[in-house]
């Protein structure tokens, strides 16, 4: 019996992937490596020094994708697969809908194909209704305000109204805050394509000379320091809330959402301080306007993931901003260097 990882070789995949393993399942992971590179998959098996199937496919694809449930036992399926940036699907929602929606059809339509009944998805503190009371528990509202969010949104209700037709399916909804920082080793980390958008890989790459300066959205919010507060989580903590979500899944049927996020809010400048301070390195910054979209504060509420998989965080942010800072010195040009 394996568990699927679809987007295995990707940031959060990868480390999940890993928790895995070192927990004593069996996986099986697909990948069309669109936002990732091969040696992600190759630093798993170094890590963990097991060795487990790998697919380079398409998802869409319903040929191949139907390979890999033939040629496997498969009994559950972690589904991290899908385009998340959040700019680029303002610009291209017909790619963003097709993608992260034809693929997860198509993996539904197989499990039932071969009686698979467990699927823990990734979705995201982005499918709150902005302006939700915080901390936002899961019952708040739902609404987006970007395509991205919306495939969020979408997959969650396909989801549960398949759990609702399928007595025997379970599905949980992990619901994620601001994933940061890297595995101990620093061999596995986080890869962003080109310029970064998100505030720690963007912090890195200050630090390390890449970038010259790094710009803070808007000191003029409604916060202790007038700049952003965001639940940053380790991604190593979040890796082992999929461990938790499958042992659920294993002994229950129907929906859950849960959020995964520490509770706890930083400041950007909060961030930077405590970046700079653990690691001993500067980071240039300057105040920039705020950024179209963004809002002075979210965090999660995150009672119910201990309630419910006896799952909390456990990392500090000094945790994190030491290994996000050791994944990226040790890769500074993430997965692209090699000795
Ligand atoms: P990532 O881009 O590193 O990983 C996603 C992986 O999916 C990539 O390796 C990519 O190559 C693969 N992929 C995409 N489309 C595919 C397809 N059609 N077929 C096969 N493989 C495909 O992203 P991540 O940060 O690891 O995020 C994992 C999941 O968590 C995503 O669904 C993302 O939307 C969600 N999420 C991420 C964050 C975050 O901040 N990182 C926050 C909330 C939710
Ligand atoms: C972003 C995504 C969200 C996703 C989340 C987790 C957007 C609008 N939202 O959220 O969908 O779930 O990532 O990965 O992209 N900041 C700066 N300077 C920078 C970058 C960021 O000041 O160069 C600030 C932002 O204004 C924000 C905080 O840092 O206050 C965090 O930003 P970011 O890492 O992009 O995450 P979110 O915007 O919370």
């Amino acid at each position: 019996m394996s568990i699927l990882v679809t987007g295995g070789a990707g940031y959060i995949g990868s480390h999940t992937c890993v928790k895995l393993l070192e927990t004593g399942y069996d996986i099986v992971v697909v990948d069309n490596l669109s936002n990732s590179n091969i040696k992600a998959i190759d630093r798993i098996k170094q890590l963990t020094g097991k060795d487990f199937p790998f697919y380079k496919y398409e998802l869409c694809d319903e040929a191949q994708t139907e390979k890999i449930f033939k040629e496997n036992d498969i009994n559950c399926v972690i589904h991290f697969a899908g385009l998340k940036a959040v700019g680029e699907s303002v610009e291209k929602p017909l790619e963003y809908y097709d993608n992260n929606i034809v693929s997860t059809l198509t993996l539904c339509k197989l499990m039932k194909k071969y009686d698979v009944k467990q699927i823990i998805f990734s979705s995201s503190a982005t499918v709150y209704k902005p302006g939700s009371p915080m901390p936002v528990s899961e019952t708040a509202e739902l609404a987006c305000t970007n395509p991205y969010g919306w495939t969020k949104y979408m997959i969650e209700r396909i989801l549960t109204d398949i759990a609702f037709a399928e007595k025997q399916w379970s599905v949980v909804l992990l619901r994620y805050f601001n994933p940061i920082g890297a595995h101990e080793s620093g061999l596995i980390g986080e890869d962003p394509t080109g310029i970064p958008n998100n505030l720690v890989p963007y912090i890195t790459q200050t630090a390390l000379g890449r970038l010259e300066k790094l710009s803070v959205f808007g000191n003029d919010y409604d916060t202790h320091d007038g700049t952003g507060v965001r639940d940053y989580i380790h991604v190593q903590d979040l890796a082992r809330g999929h461990v938790d979500a499958v042992r659920y899944a294993e002994s229950n049927t129907g929906t859950t959402a849960i959020n995964l996020g520490t509770g706890q809010g930083y400041s950007v400048l909060d961030i930077v301080n405590a970046f700079e301070k653990v690691n001993g390195v500067k980071v240039p910054y300057v105040i920039a306007p705020r950024r179209a979209g963004d809002v002075a504060t979210v965090y999660a509420n995150p009672t119910k993931a201990k309630e419910v998989l006896g799952w909390e965080a456990e990392k500090t942010l000094e945790d994190m901003c030491r290994d996000s800072w050791r994944w990226q010195k040790q890769n500074p040009k993430g997965y692209g260097t090699e000795e």
